[in-house]
């Protein structure tokens, strides 16, 4: 193999793109997006609940074990433990979990996972599950660079025909205008920043700093010139940078084991074409073996003892737990054990139930009792109407949306019968299509003539005969 373990490095590229993804793998970030109103457990300095804070909505009970969870693992007494939280589908496990994560700091991974993800025919079971662990676990690494930074005043390019193809033009180079309090200056940049940059999504009026070597474009966030109104807002909004555009800076990159895992395990260097078909044929993941998860362990243990990098255990929630197998549960067993361990989350809405894999063994949830040993188990509780009404304010107030007379108490009503959120987006689709601005009550009307809830469905599919689709054969 070419994953030659000699020379393990850093690369920047992976790195830059971990920032954007925000500690979170790519694609799993849009999982976590219907959270955004969720800030933090919203407990006091003594640690119990004080009314609705930091985006969460009553679950007092639940909030003040979770806050006690925190203290535990800041304190270092939850290794070798996990958190296991009950409760029906839609009372805020995940958010609790998120929640709980936020907790712990800012930049702490936070890599969500479902239970049934661990079947897939190309790679192991054992393997998804180490793939996880190993992303759950930070390293903040601190160097001095040479930036460009500031806030965004011009992103110009100057496109030319292209030569090669007659046809279309391409960016030649692009010219970028950067302010600080002290002054601004303009950059003549190549056009390979400017796909950076148009990646990254980033617009005039954002704080962004660019490194002088590799190129690297890093979007800090928002200038505060811009800040609005709003209180629950997913955008961080920063001050302008002090002193000079061009300046040395010290960089804070934050990754995880896993992505060093993936970079190191690519075949390096590989520009020309049969690298590049190579890596085409080679479907799926790459592959990680053991050998190189210990080699690139070995060399961040060598950073940690430098001073270079620093570990932030994350955060591994798994979500539908009953979903994994004997197999998987035994693998767990020794994960939790391992000197390295992110805190681990585990979700489910079974009570008991058979484990998996095995013919007779029931149990609580379906996991076996030795893990479950291992188990704080925290009881999600369902909510009153008026708490689903909160909910849905909150979200309505972060995807900003409007709701018509009565459309609330209506969701909050249905609330109790469905899962109120997942009306919200289709609602608003709905009253897109029929060109209002605002949802009304009759959108909520037409939701219920095309789409059954659950125990309405299943009725249905009883009345028509035997039980099933196929009308009863
Ligand atoms: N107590 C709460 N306060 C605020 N938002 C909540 C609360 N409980 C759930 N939500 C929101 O409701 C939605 C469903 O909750 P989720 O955490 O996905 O439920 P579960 O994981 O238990 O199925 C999410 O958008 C979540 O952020
Ligand atoms: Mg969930």
């Amino acid at each position: 193999m070419k994953a030659s373990t000699s020379t393990t490095t850093i690369p920047p590229a992976a790195a830059s793109t971990t920032a954007s993804a925000g500690t979170t793998a790519p694609g799993r970030s849009s999982r976590i997006a219907t959270h955004s109103h969720i800030k933090g457990l919203g407990l006091t300095q003594e640690g119990s609940v004080a009314g609705d804070a930091a985006g969460f909505v009553g679950q007092e009970a639940a909030r003040e074990a979770c806050g006690i969870v925190v203290e535990l693992i800041k304190s270092r007494k939850f290794s070798g433990r996990a958190l296991l939280l009950a409760g029906a589908p839609g009372t805020g496990k995940t958010a609790l979990a998120l929640a709980l994560s936020h907790e712990l700091g800012a930049k702490v991974p936070f890599c969500p996972m479902v239970g049934s993800e661990v079947y897939s025919v190309e790679v192991k079971k054992t393997e998804v599950l180490s793939d996880v662990f190993r992303r759950a676990i930070g390293l903040r690494i601190k160097e001095t660079k040479v930036v460009y930074e500031g806030e965004l005043t011009e992103l110009t390019p100057t496109e030319t025909e292209n030569p090669l193809s007659g046809y279309g033009k391409t960016v030649s180079h692009v010219v970028v205008g950067l302010k600080t309090v002290k002054g601004t200056k303009q950059l003549r940049l190549d056009p390979s920043i400017y796909e950076a940059i148009l990646k990254e999504k980033i617009v005039v009026g954002d704080v962004v700093y660019i490194e002088a070597n590799t190129g690297a474009v890093k979007r800090v966030g928002r200038s505060d010139a811009y800040a609005s109104s709003y209180d629950l807002e997913s955008e961080t909004y920063v001050p302008l940078p002090k002193g000079e555009v061009h300046k040395r800076k010290e960089l804070v990159q934050d990754i995880t084991l896993g992505d060093l895992d993936v970079a190191n395990a690519r075949p390096q260097g590989g520009q020309d074409i049969m690298s590049v078909m190579g890596s085409l044929v080679r479907t799926g993941r790459t592959e990680v073996t053991e050998k190189l998860r210990r080699e690139v362990d070995r060399v961040v243990k060598g950073y940690v003892d430098q001073g270079i990098a620093e570990v932030v255990p994350g955060v591994v929630f798994i979500d539908e737990v009953h979903m994994l197998d004997i197999e998987c549960f035994t693998f767990l067993n020794g994960l939790l054990e391992s000197s390295m361990a992110p805190t681990v989350i585990f979700a489910t809405n079974r009570g008991r139930c058979t484990v998996r894999g095995t013919e007779d063994i029931v149990s609580s949830h379906g996991v076996p009792a030795d893990l479950l040993d291992r188990c704080l188990i925290v009881k999600t509780e369902t909510y009153t109407r008026e708490q689903i009404g909160k909910v849905v304010q909150l979200r309505v107030a972060v995807e900003h949306l409007q709701l018509g007379p009565g459309v609330l108490d209506k969701l909050a009503e249905e609330g109790e019968r469905t899962y109120a959120l997942q009306l919200l987006t289709p609602a608003s689709i709905l009253s897109q299509l029929a060109g209002r601005k605002q949802i009304e009550l009759e959108d909520i009307g037409e939701m219920n003539e095309l789409f059954l809830d659950a125990k309405t469905s299943a009725r249905r599919m009883g009345k028509d005969g035997g039980g099933g689709f196929d009308g009863g054969r």
